[in-house]
């Protein structure tokens, strides 16, 4: 079968198509992405040659260019992970977060159902749920959770999420959506908190941590994420939502003070700057569903994945020095340089 991968050059969706390319040698992936900043072609280079796989570069946005591909790919799945996804670039410009994250998901489902694709999965996030309290760790987020946004990004993917459910109800398309927690792992841009302070580490910069460094985030491999999305598009049922997350939640202060110790480099590093407006404070998902219905558990411990994390950025230095090179620059002197 062919399975449409959007957004398959960023980070998670890149992480997906080398797992699907792994456990399901027998299927065929065509990986759609337009290449924004955040979308780097370097990162698909093993798999480029692949008779099994394909890359098209096209905006999920452009109506024309995803009918097309659909029509000549007659694909059985679409899995959507193209969006802009930093939260702090949605506060400097929410534009562009509608865009695509809402128009873009609307063709993408338009050409569902002209097609009449089997299954359009939305990779969608914790973050729809707005936050949790510190002070009430027995709180967990549930697929019942009411969704409640504090960001641009956070809106545009929710508003996404209705939007999907809504095509389900009104004309029956077969959807699943996914709510996954942070995600960490190889291909990471480097403007998010783990591969940010492991690339300022490894060249002695400043480590900014936001507010107090108090703020919980749940992390899980991005492996056990792709495994979680296998299961779904394979055997989730229509219509349903599925939260994925591995009950790992650290405050981001610990996080960096760990990556420092990893790295041998001083404490003194840390830098506390500015906190991000709207700030969402504590993440944490309940993940009974996915595990009752479709028996998925992480499988790599934090320990374990953020060794193997530090290890990946030390041996792929090319691959971040290449990016942080470039224009990054201006992102990061603008984002950072008087906060
Ligand atoms: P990313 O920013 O690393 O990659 C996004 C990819 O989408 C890039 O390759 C980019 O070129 C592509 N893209 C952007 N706009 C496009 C457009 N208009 N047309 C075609 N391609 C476009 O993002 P990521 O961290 O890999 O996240 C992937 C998905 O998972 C997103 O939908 C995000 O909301 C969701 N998610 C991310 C996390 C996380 O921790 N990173 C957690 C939960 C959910
Ligand atoms: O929860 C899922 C979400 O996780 C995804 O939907 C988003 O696409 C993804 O970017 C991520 O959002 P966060 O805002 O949680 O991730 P980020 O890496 O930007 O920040 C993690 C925490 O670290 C957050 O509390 C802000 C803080 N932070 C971040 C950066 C970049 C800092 O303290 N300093 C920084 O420089």
């Amino acid at each position: 079968m062919t399975i449409i991968v959007t957004g398959g050059a960023g980070f998670i969706g890149s992480n997906f198509i080398f797992y699907q390319l792994k456990h399901h040698p027998e299927d065929r992936i065509v990986c759609l992405d337009n290449l924004t900043y955040a979308g780097n072609l370097s990162t698909l280079a093993s798999v480029m040659d692949r008779p099994n796989f394909r890359f098209v570069k096209a905006d999920i946005c452009d109506r024309e260019a995803v009918n097309r591909l659909f029509d000549e790919e007659k694909p059985e799945i679409i899995v959507n992970f193209a969006a802009e996804s930093h939260v702090d670039r949605s506060i400097e410009d929410p534009g562009v977060f509608l865009r695509t994250n809402i128009l873009g998901t609307q063709v993408l489902m338009d050409a569902c159902r002209k097609y009449g694709i089997g299954r359009y999965h939305q990779v969608s996030t914790d973050e729809v749920y707005g936050d949790l309290p510190l002070d009430r760790p027995d709180l967990f987020f549930t697929e019942e959770t009411p969704i409640h946004t504090s960001s641009p990004y956070s809106a545009s993917k929710a508003s996404a999420d209705l939007l999907v459910l809504a095509y389900h109800r009104t004309f029956g398309l077969p959807v699943t959506i996914s709510r996954c927690s942070n995600n960490y792992g190889p291909y990471h841009f480097p403007e998010k908190l783990i591969p940010l302070m492991i690339a300022n580490c490894l060249n002695d910069k400043p480590l900014p941590v936001y507010g107090k460094g108090e703020n919980v985030r749940d992390w899980l491999y991005v492996e056990d994420h792709c495994k979680a999305i296998d299961l779904i598009i394979r055997k989730g049922r229509v219509g349903e939502v599925y939260n994925i997350g591995g009950h790992n939640e650290m405050k981001n202060i610990d996080i960096v003070k760990l990556i420092c110790k990893a790295l041998d480099k001083p404490e003194s590093l840390i830098t506390y700057v500015t906190d991000r407006k709207g700030h969402d404070m504590r993440y944490a998902i309940d993940p009974t569903k996915i595990h009752n219905e479709l028996g998925w558990l992480p499988e790599t411990k934090f320990a374990d994945g953020i060794k193997k994390t530090i290890q990946w950025y030390l041996d792929n230095r090319d691959w971040w020095e290449e990016i942080i090179s470039g224009e990054y620059q201006n992102y990061y002197e603008k984002m950072y340089a008087n906060r």
